[in-house]
């Protein structure tokens, strides 16, 4: 079976700034969700070829596909349908793609727009498919408030599905519609395609024109469930995600993280968390986290494209992207780790502490207020409260590394570039520019001079 994925359309109803395709759940685009169906499918039925239908906005959708590639290792096809004219015409171009090539004798058609289809379900229509031989098929489920899907009308030989725009106003009362997922023989539905006309309320090419009464076709019911809920406007997508979120909850749960408020933890899809993990209330963790075993989230942190290591702990109010934590390392209350911060085995970042582009190696603790920029430093470096490497001199950034076993006092600066060597003493209030050798003790700041008596004379009183 060939796979094709329908992500041409205008999305015009979202009114985002992303192409409808790459509306992110907790950062991850629907598309690369809907993908990930799909590939599961292929994991225990022989692979096709899976191709998405691009047009609007397609530049960034095809180097989101690149940037999937580097992700999963999977590589996807895409096609271009010129002018949105319909979810039949966007299927007529991906024929007319891959005219000549080999062809599965089956093609399943998905949308873009429904992330919350589960894998089961595809197998599904994959058997019934099969076993009853249907020229077509199409899933279907039931909705209290079907506006906006095609609606489905059962016969004893085919199916209609009529849209919307064209549905009378007792059609519009039925709850059964169509979810956008279909099967089709491969060879019938070219010839299908060709029948379909823009003659409607719309002016579109309808994909489910092909569905007619006295055809080999057929309806899979689903029932009452959220699995094809579609994504058109921003309420739907906040029901969705809501869902979605809830749903990678529930699985991290099975794998034995526990959440102290599900409905108040948003955690993404592509979010692994080891077991005897512990999530506080409010957390946020987008895009693609790792976090080991017996990890502890704090409240109202937010994690984005982390990894974290076992046995760590990220106290309230962090803020962590697109940066590695060690085992065994302690993060905040209130630290930010900014992108490319890697922190080694065992260190200690404190409260109010900001890291970017930095390596810090093991056991390091920067436990107090603190800024470190494009930095490297040693195992077992103590960096006092209030240390800020100046890494900026208002055109470029520059390097300051720090060797092992040093000990930088309190309220300490390093002006950038400068090598402080292994077991170094910074002395508190120092103002580091010059390069420091191994085993060298560097003060700088202006002696002190106490006055017997002399406080009077100061202290003024209102
Ligand atoms: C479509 C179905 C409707 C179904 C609903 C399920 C049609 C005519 N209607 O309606 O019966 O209940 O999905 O969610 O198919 N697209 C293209 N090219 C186009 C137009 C759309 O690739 O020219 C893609 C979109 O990107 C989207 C999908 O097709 O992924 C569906 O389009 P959308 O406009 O969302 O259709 P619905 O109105 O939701
Ligand atoms: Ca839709």
């Amino acid at each position: 079976m060939d796979i094709v994925v329908l992500a041409a359309g205008k999305g015009t109803r979202m009114k985002s700034p992303h192409p409808k395709a790459l509306v992110p759940l907790l950062g991850v685009p629907m598309l690369h969700i809907v993908l990930k169906r799909v590939l599961e499918l292929f994991e225990s039925s022989s692979r096709g070829r899976i191709t998405v239908v691009v047009g609007h906005r397609k530049e960034e959708i095809v180097s989101s596909l690149e940037n999937y590639k580097t992700l999963t290792g999977q590589h996807v096809e895409t096609c271009v349908q010129e002018n949105a004219l319909g979810t039949a015409d966007a299927l007529k171009s991906y024929f007319q793609s891959i005219n000549g090539s080999e062809k599965a004798t089956h093609t399943m058609v998905l949308c873009c727009d429904t992330p919350l289809l589960e894998t089961k379900d595809l197998r599904s229509m994959y058997e019934l498919s099969n076993k009853e031989d249907l020229d077509a098929v199409v899933a279907s489920f039931n909705i209290q408030e079907p506006k906006g899907y095609g609606r489905v009308l059962n016969f004893s030989k085919g199916l209609k599905i009529i849209e919307e725009k064209e549905a009378s106003s007792e059609q519009k009362q039925i709850t059964e519609v169509n979810s956008g997922l279909y099967i089709f023989k491969t060879e019938l539905i070219e010839k299908f395609l060709d029948e379909v006309n823009n003659q409607n309320n719309s002016g579109e090419f309808y994909l489910t024109d092909v569905f007619q009464e006295g055809r080999k076709v057929k309806s899979l019911n689903f029932g009452e469930t959220n699995n094809f809920l579609g994504v058109n406007d921003l309420v739907q997508l906040e029901s969705v995600e809501k869902e979605h979120v809830l749903r990678n909850i529930r699985r991290a749960q099975h794998e034995g993280v526990r959440f102290l408020d599900s409905s108040n933890t948003y955690i993404s899809e592509n979010t692994v968390i080891g077991e005897s993990s512990v999530v506080y209330p409010n957390v946020v963790m987008e895009g693609n986290n790792h976090l080991g075993v017996g990890v502890t989230v704090g409240p109202s942190s937010h994690l984005k494209n982390c990894k974290v290591g076992a046995e760590s702990e990220i106290l309230t109010g962090s803020v962590l992207e697109d940066c590695q934590v060690s085992r065994s390392c302690s993060i905040g209350p209130y630290a930010r780790l900014r992108p490319n911060a890697i922190i080694g085995e065992g260190s200690k970042i404190g409260n109010f502490v900001e890291i970017k582009k930095s390596t810090l190696h093991r056991g390091v603790k920067v436990s107090h207020l603190s800024y470190v920029g494009d930095a490297e430093i040693g195992d077992d470096t103590n960096i006092g409260c209030g240390f800020i490497t100046c890494n900026y001199d208002g055109a470029q950034k520059h390097k300051t590394t720090i060797g092992k076993g040093c000990f930088i006092g309190s309220d300490s600066q390093t002006v950038a570039p400068v090598n402080i060597g292994d077991e170094c003493f910074v002395a508190s209030g120092s103002t580091i520019n010059q390069n420091m050798p191994s085993g060298s003790f560097a003060i700088s700041r202006g002696k002190q001079v106490t006055k017997n008596g002399a406080a009077a004379r100061f202290i003024k009183k209102k």
